[in-house]
């Protein structure tokens, strides 16, 4: 990373913050505890410039719809300098813009448009590896094996006579292999994309560096962080390394002392950026990418730590009621120790967008988040806007934080059919385009009906958009009363003025609903059923759908209501 600049400034004497930084830190510490956060893919969110790459100013220009839609926070995705070798996780300089996307300037701009509004920003920071452009990747290279500039990343020598094996069979989680040899000979880890090299977490100049990167950030406005892959940084790289099978196939949900994933010294790191967290006032928040299972997550969530963890159970389960309730009630349970609250998603940049997964045969099943050749869904897209519909009104009832992929309050469905030659996503290439990787749920949003990328920008869009996002354009929906944008802010509204504290009580139904009180009496009711089910009594304030006779929900819908009795659990 680049030596002291007049990037780098000191970690804010808080009182000489711009006064939108002090006014977003006045507010409540908690925040985030059951806050709407909407996530940006900054390259397909909106284009200011017309190069076809979403961008700061593009951002800018859209703050409005963010404000309106009622959301509290938005998390952006990387917008660093990068190759894109992995969709801007491969990340150059963690303390600049990508030329592409802004300037540093325009960052400040858009933290400040959002803060005037009361949104706050919570920015993606990637610190299980960097990219191979990064300047440290590039010292590493030009020095020599053993130097501490290499001791940064994870080089080792191969096996054979010369070297020319690799020093382990292990498998990048994009395919492929995961270590990929250097010009002398030596070899590095990638367990992601090559372009990827995994920092070395047991050297002390890596620490110091992310703890610059966060005050970087904390010292900008920034209200809090995504962390990537949380689960990866630490690793036991003894001299003679296990073999791929000895590391698992779950490799991802290995946990305690793994050799690569979920190891218990990773939570030092955490502690260490914590204390830096607490030096702002209020103290930045950060949520753990880990895909760990939900007993493990407890500590990434943990006050002491990164404070919150997405839980990805709700994305990948079934469209099935008992595997909603014991998820909904796990969670919960697991939140309350830790002095956590829980999160809620259903769609992100790395998985079938869920308006497509509900409308699939079965409706939705949990194994539909990723794509293969030949498996390209037919979709019922009538039947995946009714469940998204329901499932998200379940999910804003719940306690905790819910996050929104942009698009979603849109009902954008995947774009399924992209031509091989327009993928841009490294794992359908690293999967010799058997997996058809994440492009679908990327490809630019749609703002209008007419121009020609749907009003992304002033020219074209660097995924193809199918004719079809003309009736799923903003400016369509805006028209209509019944669109799910209007559902969306309709919705978020509503809870903001429902929203109380503490948990939740099940209601007493047939299995196939879900229905669930909050101690203000704010009632939730589901039904994952194929007959209506009659209403419990009290008024009725909100639905997913049209309710039959006044007083029967259909299925594929969620009701909120005001309970006027007290019904037992
Ligand atoms: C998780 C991110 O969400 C994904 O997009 C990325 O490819 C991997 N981490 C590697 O950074
Ligand atoms: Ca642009």
């Amino acid at each position: 990373m680049s030596p002291a600049t007049e990037k780098d400034h000191p970690v804010t004497d808080v009182k000489s913050a711009p006064a939108h930084v002090l006014a977003a830190r006045a507010g409540d510490p908690g925040w985030w505890r059951q806050a709407v956060v909407y996530q940006i893919y900054p390259r397909s969110f909106a284009d200011g410039n017309g190069d076809g790459i979403g961008d700061l100013a593009g951002i800018i220009s859209r703050v409005d719809h963010l404000a309106e839609l009622g959301v509290d926070a938005v998390w952006m995705s990387p917008f660093y300098p990068s190759a894109l070798a992995d969709g801007g996780y491969d990340v150059d300089d963690y303390r600049d813009v990508d030329p592409r996307i802004g300037t540093l300037d325009q960052f400040d701009v858009l933290v400040e448009a959002l803060h005037v509004r009361g949104i706050r920003l919570i920015i993606d920071l990637v610190p299980n590896h960097s990219s191979d452009r990064h300047e440290w990747f590039q010292a590493a290279l030009a020095a020599k094996a053993g130097s501490p500039e290499r001791d940064r990343f994870i080089f080792r020598d191969g096996l054979g006579e010369n070297g020319e094996l690799p020093p382990s069979d292990w498998r990048s989680l994009f395919g492929g292999p995961a270590w990929t040899r250097v010009p002398d000979g030596q070899w590095y880890l990638h367990i992601f994309a090559k372009e990827q090299p995994d920092w070395n977490w047991a050297n002390p100049e890596v620490h110091a560096d992310f703890l610059r990167t966060l005050a970087f950030w904390g010292d900008r406005g920034v209200d809090g962080f995504r962390v990537d892959v949380a689960n990866a940084l630490t690793k036991r790289l003894p001299e003679v390394l296990p073999s791929q099978a000895d590391l698992g196939d779950e490799t991802l949900y290995a946990v305690g002392d793994h050799w690569l994933w979920d190891r218990d010294d990773v939570h030092d790191i955490y502690a260490e950026w914590r204390a830096l967290f607490d030096r702002y006032d209020p103290p930045l928040m950060a949520v753990a990418e880990a895909w760990v299972p939900a007993e493990r997550r407890v500590r990434y969530a943990d006050a002491a730590g990164l404070g919150q963890a997405f839980n990805f159970d709700l994305l990948r389960a079934d469209w099935d009621p008992e595997q909603f309730r014991t998820i909904v009630s796990d969670n919960l349970a697991l939140a309350e120790p830790s002095g956590s609250s829980t999160t809620w998603v259903f769609s992100n940049h790395d998985v079938v967008r869920h308006a497509t997964r509900y409308g699939l045969a079965g409706g939705g099943d949990g194994n539909d988040w990723l794509l293969s050749r030949g498996t390209e869904p037919v979709e019922d897209r009538d039947l995946g806007a009714r469940r998204s519909r329901a499932v998200t009104l379940l999910a804003l009832a719940l306690p905790g934080s819910t996050y929104v992929y942009q698009g979603e309050e849109l009902g954008l469905p995947e774009v399924a059919t992209i031509p091989d030659e327009a993928r841009q996503d490294v794992v359908f290439f690293r999967k010799g385009g058997i997996e058809m990787g994440r492009d679908g749920c990327r490809v630019p949003l749609p703002w209008s009906e007419h121009g020609t990328s749907f009003g992304f920008g002033p020219n074209g869009a660097h995924l193809p958009q199918p004719a079809w996002f003309a009736e799923y354009a903003a400016d369509v929906q805006e028209k209509s009363p019944d669109s799910t944008l209007h559902f969306y802010r309709r919705a978020l509204s509503l809870r903001r003025r429902l929203q109380t504290t503490g948990t939740l009580e099940w209601l007493t139904t047939d299995s196939t609903v879900v229905a669930f009180r909050r101690p203000n009496g704010w009632v939730s009711m589901t039904n994952f059923g194929t007959e209506p089910t009659v209403l419990p009594e009290g008024e009725p304030l909100f639905a997913s759908g049209p309710l039959t006779d006044g007083n029967l929900l259909p299925p594929d819908t969620t009701v909120w209501l005001r309970a006027v009795v007290q019904v037992s659990a």
